[in-house]
């Protein structure tokens, strides 16, 4: 269920780094239903090619990898020169395994961080002259890690907490020009890469839903709706935030304090 028009971003464009599967993908899928123009980019580009043809047949799927500025800065300009301007731009590109600080090389280590922070610098900046001006909406995809440290997540926590302060810094910065840039920070969400990574099993997946204060992993359509809220008119006034689209994750751990023999909260 939406609260969105189905015409809702007709007439404008969006290039979704990333956005070749997961999350990011439902992302261009659900901006496309809703009329946009959509190009999606990957390092894959078996697996841009295919996520375009899923979006719908005017979708572009580009190749590039977000930790080389020259090859984003091409596939951005690619987009811009096939559909005019860009109105929306997700960086959404991330990389992540599980592993304690010491079994983490320094390569491991500034991969992730490569990916996701100097990934997010990359698209942002090798776009701000793409952009249709004023009204650009930019989104970065963070996550509950760059506000709450999490074990065996050191390069995740380092490379999102990064992000956070980016997006502020370009809200500053090119708030003047009619350019908004905000972040969604996704809770867990079901059928990911990422969750798979993090929780490969049912029964963690059970333990961490039940702290979950919704009881419950997300779904890739609820995170892009809070996608199109972003990019919508309705967030004009907008700009510098978070929105965390996680099921209250970030406030913490919602089991009952007291355990089976406690009060029930709610
Ligand atoms: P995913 O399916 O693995 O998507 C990652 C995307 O990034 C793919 O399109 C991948 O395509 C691309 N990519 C990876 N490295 C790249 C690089 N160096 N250059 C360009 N593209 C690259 O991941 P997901 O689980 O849906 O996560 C999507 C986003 O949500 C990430 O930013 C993640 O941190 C965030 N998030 C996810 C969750 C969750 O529950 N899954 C929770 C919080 C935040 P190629 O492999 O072809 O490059
Ligand atoms: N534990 C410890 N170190 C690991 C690791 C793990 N599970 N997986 C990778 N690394 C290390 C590698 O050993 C390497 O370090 P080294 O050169 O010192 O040995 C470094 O990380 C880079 O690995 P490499 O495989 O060369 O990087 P890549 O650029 O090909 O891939 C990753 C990047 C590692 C992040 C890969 O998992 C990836 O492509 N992820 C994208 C999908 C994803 O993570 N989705 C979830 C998003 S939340």
């Amino acid at each position: 269920m939406s609260a969105f028009k189905d015409n809702l971003l007709a007439g404008k464009t969006a290039f979704i780094a990333g956005g070749t599967s997961g999350i990011n993908l439902g992302i261009a899928k659900r901006y496309a239903e809703l009329g946009a123009k959509v190009a999606v980019a990957g390092r894959n580009p078996e697996k841009a090619s295919n996520a375009a043809a899923e979006i719908g047949s005017e979708a572009l799927g580009l190749s590039c990898d977000v930790r080389d500025y020259a090859a984003t800065r091409a596939a951005l300009e690619e987009a811009a020169g096939k559909f005019g301007p860009l109105d929306i731009v997700v960086s959404g590109a991330a990389g992540n395994f599980v592993a304690p600080a010491l079994a983490m090389s320094a390569n491991g280590f500034r991969t992730v961080v490569d990916i996701d922070l100097n990934g997010t610098f990359n698209v942002f900046r090798g776009c701000r002259d793409l952009l249709r001006t004023p009204g650009a909406a930019l989104i970065a995809i963070t996550a509950g890690q760059a506000v709450k440290p999490a074990m065996l997540q050191a390069h995740v926590c380092a490379a999102k907490a990064g992000i956070n302060q980016l997006i502020r810094v370009l809200a500053m910065e090119w708030g003047p020009s009619g350019v908004r840039v905000n972040g969604i920070s996704p809770g867990p969400i079901a059928g990911t890469e990422g969750m798979a990574r993090l929780s490969p099993t049912e029964a963690s997946t059970r333990a961490l839903a039940a702290r979950i204060p919704l009881r419950r992993y997300g779904e890739i359509s609820e995170v892009a709706e809070s996608a199109v809220f972003l990019v919508s008119d309705s967030a004009r006034y907008v700009t510098g935030t978070i929105l965390d689209c996680d099921g209250g994750s970030q406030l913490g751990d919602a089991r009952d304090p007291l355990g089976e023999q406690g009060l029930q909260p709610g």
